[in-house]
């Protein structure tokens, strides 16, 4: 299935791998034989995570702790991986807010634009670029069904998301040249930590979540193949209607009721 490792190589990186469909990833990809450099804050989560994968799939698991909402962070990550060949690239982590925009404290808006928008921008510059010079390699970013519409309450999150969106379909063509793959997940609710953490009933929004297992095997069939993964039938409606038949003004009056619906009024937190 997929043959990632012979296809890209022997390392594949996952920033955000230690829970949700970042581990998820994770899991297929040891199941593969893959190497794995694991990216995120707490360290016992990853060497937790890490210990199972090396005794179930006998691979190789790098664990990295870096917080990449800080510009930092990103650095000290490349420059742990410098000698490794990293084929697979999923730059996953990424947190979101809910509530008014000009409520939300700068920081939280500053360091939400570097984890979610300012990491992979640059782990995908410096490793698209090594993979780019040996003619292989493949790069899955994470958007969401957030970055096909504008959403109101939730402004920068879908801002961060739209950018991942259309980073990504660009460098699908661009990185063709170069004999590298690039695609775009969006996945839309997904039964995982932040999920769980928006106190929105997506139900009330007539969604479905999906399992982490389920979004994973869909960015990965992608690789090589599509520019965009959408999870779900339901989800790939919402997101052609929200972007495609109607205008920008009607979708994000939509999502702010939708919302309201699902929050039972409680636009923010
Ligand atoms: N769940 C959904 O419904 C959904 C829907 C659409 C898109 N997505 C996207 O899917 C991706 C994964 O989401 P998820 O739901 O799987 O999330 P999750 O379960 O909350 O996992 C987030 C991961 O990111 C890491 N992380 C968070 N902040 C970090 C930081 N500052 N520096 C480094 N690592 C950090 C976390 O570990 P630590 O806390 O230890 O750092 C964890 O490994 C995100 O890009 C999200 O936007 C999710």
């Amino acid at each position: 299935m997929f043959n990632l490792k012979q296809r890209y190589g022997e390392w594949a990186m996952i920033t955000g791998g230690s829970s949700g469909i970042g581990a998820a990833l994770a899991r297929i990809l040891a199941a593969q034989g893959m190497h794995l450099v694991l990216v995120a804050r707490r360290s016992d989560a990853l060497i937790a995570f890490a210990g199972e994968l090396t005794r179930k799939h006998r691979v190789q698991v790098r664990v990295l702790s870096a917080d990449l909402a800080t510009a930092e962070g990103s650095r000290q990550v490349l420059s742990a991986v410098e000698d490794i060949e990293v084929g697979l690239l999923v730059p996953c982590a990424a947190v979101e807010e809910r509530g008014y925009f000009v409520e939300c404290s700068n920081y939280q808006l500053e360091s939400m634009l570097q984890l979610n928008v300012a990491s992979p921008m640059m782990l995908v510059r410096r490793l698209g670029a090594k993979m780019a010079s040996r003619g292989r390699g493949a790069i899955l970013l994470v958007s969401s069904l957030s970055g096909w519409m504008p959403q109101p309450y939730m402004a920068q999150y879908g801002a961060c998301k739209a950018y991942i969106a259309a980073l990504g379909a660009a460098l699908h063509v661009e990185m063709k040249d170069k004999g590298v793959d690039v695609s775009v997940l969006s996945p839309g609710p997904t039964d995982t930590p932040m999920a769980a953490g928006t106190g929105i009933d997506f139900a009330k929004m007539g969604m479905t979540k999906m399992t982490p297992h389920e979004v994973a095997m869909s960015g990965l069939s992608a690789l090589g193949r599509r520019m965009d993964a959408i999870p779900g039938g339901k989800n790939r409606l919402m997101a052609w209607m929200m972007s495609r038949l109607m205008s920008r003004a009607r979708a994000a009056a939509l999502f702010k009721r939708m919302l309201q619906r699902a929050t039972s009024g409680r636009l923010s937190r």
